[in-house]
């Protein structure tokens, strides 16, 4: 019996023969030669319909840069703790402190309801992620944030795709951060994005741009200045190429997801479960379950494999303190993420189905 993967990028001939471009173009990083990566800036840009956009080399460098376009040393960021390490990261890399608070069991994104509640003198910015592509309550957010006078900036690596993502400026956050890694819906080798919404764009731009190539601006062919620190953050030319030819089947492939979560929604018996909606990416699929270490095991000897999206981050050693949020506690305890990818066939998902209502 083959083994049902977790996640698992769809690639083409397509990817084959642009990867091959770039290999023979002797230009693989950019800035020179065949351009992929400001070609994938501008598609991007038109795709989900923002101001500006930066391509860079990761999801975490995304959102460095991104909350580095406000002051946060001495400042607090207000994020949820059921997300990668990377958002928390991002904030402590920018001299802040992360301040978790709850989510919202249904849908695992920031609950709106509790944001204000850990407001203060020295909160600067509201990071809400869209967890597995599902879309949070950005307006309540946005009405927070506009009360409060406060930032916000989205972690949106799940959410490549996602309808919502594709309104326009003035429905997000002045930072919208993406993520390319290679299980993610837009699957590069490492990539990620900053959309930036702003009607004064320009100065974000040529901030963010110096600061993803070591701070350097005013480049006329070897001549340079440096004005501010920065880092090497740039996307590469391969990474470029495939999201090119990845982006063209965006929307394919999400919809394949989307089917595959409407049939998870409809079949699997358990009552905690991921919901369906139309405007969701379905980065990945979780149910919750009681006895998760029995499952999980009983999951792997019928070679379907699971993952845990995520074990808090309040519960690291690094970022531990006497802070309690149940919800998210219990939640982490019990949440399973399950196969979801093009590449899962119709007999894959009724077996998935299948054993899951059985041990459950
Ligand atoms: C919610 C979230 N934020 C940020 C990141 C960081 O992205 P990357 O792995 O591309 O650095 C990830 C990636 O796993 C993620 O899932």
């Amino acid at each position: 019996m083959k083994t049902i993967k977790l996640f698992d990028p769809f690639i083409t001939k397509e990817e084959e023969k642009a990867v091959l471009r770039v290999l023979k173009s002797h230009f693989w990083a950019s800035g020179a030669g065949i351009k992929n990566v400001k070609k994938f800036e501008k598609n991007f840009k038109k795709y989900i319909n923002c101001d500006q956009c930066v391509a860079v080399n990761s999801g975490t460098a995304a959102l460095h840069l991104a909350l580095s376009l406000f002051d946060l040393k001495g400042k607090e960021v207000i994020l949820p703790s059921m997300t990668f390490i990377s958002t928390a990261h991002a904030v402590i890399m920018n001299g802040g402190k992360p301040i978790f608070s709850e989510i919202d069991e249904e849908i695992l994104c920031l609950d709106s309801q509790k944001i204000e509640e850990n407001i203060n003198q020295k909160t600067r910015v509201i990071l809400p992620v869209h967890f597995g592509g599902m879309p949070c309550d950005l307006k309540s957010i946005q009405k927070i944030c506009k009360q409060n006078d406060l930032e916000l900036v989205e972690d949106a690596a799940h959410a490549a795709g996602s309808e919502f993502n594709k309104e326009k400026i003035g429905k997000h956050g002045k930072a919208v951060c993406f993520s390319f890694h290679p299980v993610k819906n837009l699957a590069m080798p490492t990539g990620g994005l900053v959309a930036i919404n702003s009607n004064n764009s320009k100065p974000i731009l040529d901030d963010l741009k110096s600061k993803r190539w070591c701070g350097i601006t005013n480049r006329k062919k070897t001549e340079y200045d440096v004005s501010e620190i920065g880092w090497n953050y740039y996307m590469n030319e391969f990474s470029a190429a495939i999201g090119l030819t990845q982006l063209k089947r965006l929307d394919k492939m999400n919809s394949i997801r989307k089917k595959i979560a409407k049939k998870y929604c409809e079949e699997i018996q358990l009552e905690s479960k991921m919901p369906f909606e139309e405007n969701c990416s379905y980065h990945l699929y979780w149910i919750r379950v009681k006895n998760r270490k029995k499952f999980v095991k009983e999951m792997n000897r019928e070679k379907i494999e699971t993952g845990i999206h995520y074990k808090p981050i309040h519960k690291m050693t690094y970022y531990k303190n006497e802070r309690k949020l149940p919800i998210t506690e219990k939640i982490g305890n019990e949440v399973v993420s399950i196969p979801i990818h093009q590449n899962l066939t119709e007999s894959e998902t009724d077996r998935i189905i299948k054993t899951i209502n059985r041990l459950t």
